[in-house]
């Protein structure tokens, strides 16, 4: 039987370490020989252009591709030869927003949130609407839970889509470009969320995006991918790579820079002006 957290059962390793790996569509290699790591709590941006592999990347690194070569390993397991069970195990300690992660139309709020929770959990309906209430709350939308989708905003969408994917409390978080779409001040609101999840919530966030505010906003590294190299290029902190990084990469940072506020002036908490009372729960989650 899988030990309870898999991903904390040695913390001399790094949450996450790819080796060597290759990924692609039905054997067409898209990116290859990428090699990097994620420390526990440290927000990690995927970055590079439209169509270099990013999600192709990302669905590799949840199970839902195999690699054509290499190894994907969380602490002492390598996440696609271990046993089955294993990798179920594994796989319950991250969260997903997909890049078209969008809620389903046809349930409330509140219902999107708890659908993990039926699908996965034994706990009870009052147990499952405590934690959708409290998710919401924690990415400032106390009053969501009963809204349809289409009334929020699409700044709220995506924390609502966040909310979703924090449901199950997975120590790792994947973000698929989580504030693409979104305008300046709810871009930097996006940021101010994933950084309180990091500093204050004590989670892990690999988040892909083509925003370099985001980057230099809450990414401690960043991996470049390269479309025409088919291959990672650095992977950094961003200052590092502004400074000494390739040219190119030097050259995409300089460009993004500066687009948007550092800070939204009213959002007195990361999660937004609306955010609830912070709940004592979060304090046990984090150090969970
Ligand atoms: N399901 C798929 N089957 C075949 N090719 C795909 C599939 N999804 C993406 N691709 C191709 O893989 C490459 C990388 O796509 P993607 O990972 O979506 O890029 P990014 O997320 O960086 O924009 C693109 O050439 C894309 O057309
Ligand atoms: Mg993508």
């Amino acid at each position: 039987m899988a030990p309870a957290d898999l991903l904390h059962d040695d913390p001399t390793l790094p949450l996450l370490r790819v080796e060597g790996l290759t990924v692609g569509h039905e054997g067409r290699v898209v990116q290859r020989d990428l090699t990097f790591s994620v420390r526990r709590g440290e927000v990690l941006a995927i970055v590079g252009a439209s169509g270099c592999g990013k999600s192709t990347l990302l669905r590799h690194l949840i199970g839902l591709q195999a690699p054509l070569a290499g190894r994907v390993c969380y602490g002492a397991h390598d996440f696609h030869h271990c046993d089955a069970a294993t990798r179920d195990a594994l796989r319950r300690r991250f969260g997903v927003m997909f890049q078209a992660g969008a809620l389903w139309s046809s349930m409330s709020v509140g219902e999107n949130l708890m659908l993990p929770m039926r699908l996965f959990t034994d706990w009870p309906a009052a147990e499952r609407e405590r934690r959708a209430r409290h998710k919401l709350s924690l990415v400032g939308l106390p009053g969501g839970f009963d809204l349809a989708p289409s009334a929020l905003s699409g700044g709220m969408r995506k924390r609502a889509a966040i909310a979703r994917a924090l449901v199950l409390d997975p120590a790792l978080l994947y973000l698929d470009e989580p504030s693409s779409g979104l305008d300046p001040p709810n871009a930097t609101r996006l940021d101010e969320l994933i950084g309180h999840l990091r500093d204050d919530l004590g989670r892990t966030v690999v988040m892909v995006t083509h925003d370099i505010d985001s980057v230099f906003a809450v990414a401690d590294r960043a991996l470049f991918l390269d479309e025409q190299e088919q291959t990672m290029t650095a992977f950094d902190t961003p200052a590092a790579l502004l400074a000494q990084g390739p040219a190119p990469v030097r050259e995409f940072l300089a460009r993004g820079r500066a687009v948007r506020p550092l800070r939204v002036a009213a959002a007195a908490s990361p999660a937004g002006p609306a955010a609830g009372p912070a709940d004592p729960a979060d304090a046990v989650e984090a150090s969970a």
